[in-house]
């Protein structure tokens, strides 16, 4: 994984340092409304499982990105890339402190990783999934330019489901425009070494 930088964010691979702080995130019952079982309760076993997921990604491309205010290095929230169940597909993530909402944050994180997937890592498809009343969400994954493809049962739940695909998704000149302000405001600053999955 490499940092990633923005006009206003640092999205940098996430660390043992940054756990208290995704405790906070993932502890907050707005954020975690519509994210899996919902808030988690149990801070050590919620250590123990993010521990887990740093070092599963830490010879990755992929895994998760704590986001950060680039003026002051406060928390934000955290971007993720994985692997997308046993497929060959890549699912982009998100989820930010309340404090952060309303502000493009999400959609600014979510063009830089995937600007960095399809340009740099060269994917053939990023996907995404949400509870289909999280409005919010789904209108993120639409301005980083992925298109709905109808619900899924996932997670043991339906889902909307949204897929880009790099060519398709370099068309549309949401996710890939050239000269636009993707290009202004993502700046890849170190070459990623394209690795095995997780
Ligand atoms: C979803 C989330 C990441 C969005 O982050 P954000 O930084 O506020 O998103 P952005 O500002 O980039 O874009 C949000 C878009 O959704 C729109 N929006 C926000 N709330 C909405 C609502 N209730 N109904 C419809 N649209 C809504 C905004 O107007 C904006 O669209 P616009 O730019 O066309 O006006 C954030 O709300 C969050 O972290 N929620 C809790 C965790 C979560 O649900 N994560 C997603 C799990 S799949």
């Amino acid at each position: 994984m490499i940092e990633l930088l923005t006009e206003r964010l640092r999205l940098h691979p996430l660390d043992l340092d940054d756990l208290d702080d995704l405790w906070r995130l993932d502890s907050d019952e707005s954020v975690m409304r519509y994210v899996g079982s919902g808030p988690v309760a149990d801070q050590a076993a919620h250590r123990e499982r993010m521990q887990e997921l740093v070092v599963r990604f830490a010879d990755s491309p992929f895994g998760l990105w704590g986001i950060r205010k680039l003026e002051n290095d406060t928390f934000y929230g955290i971007a993720l890339l994985i692997p997308f169940e046993d497929s060959p597909d890549i699912e982009i993530g998100y989820r930010l402190l309340p404090e952060a909402w309303g502000q493009g944050v999400a959609t600014e994180a979510g063009r830089a990783l995937i600007r960095y997937g399809f340009e740099a890592l060269r994917l053939g498809r990023i996907v995404g999934v949400t509870h289909p009343d999280n409005a919010a969400s789904r209108r993120v994954l639409t301005k980083l330019g992925l298109a709905y493809r109808g619900t899924r049962a996932q997670y043991g739940q339906d889902v909307a489901y949204y897929v880009a695909d790099r060519g398709v998704a370099d068309a549309t000149g949401e996710a890939k425009p050239a000269g636009s302000e993707v290009d202004k405001t993502v700046e890849l600053s170190v070459a990623p070494t394209v690795g095995r999955h997780g």
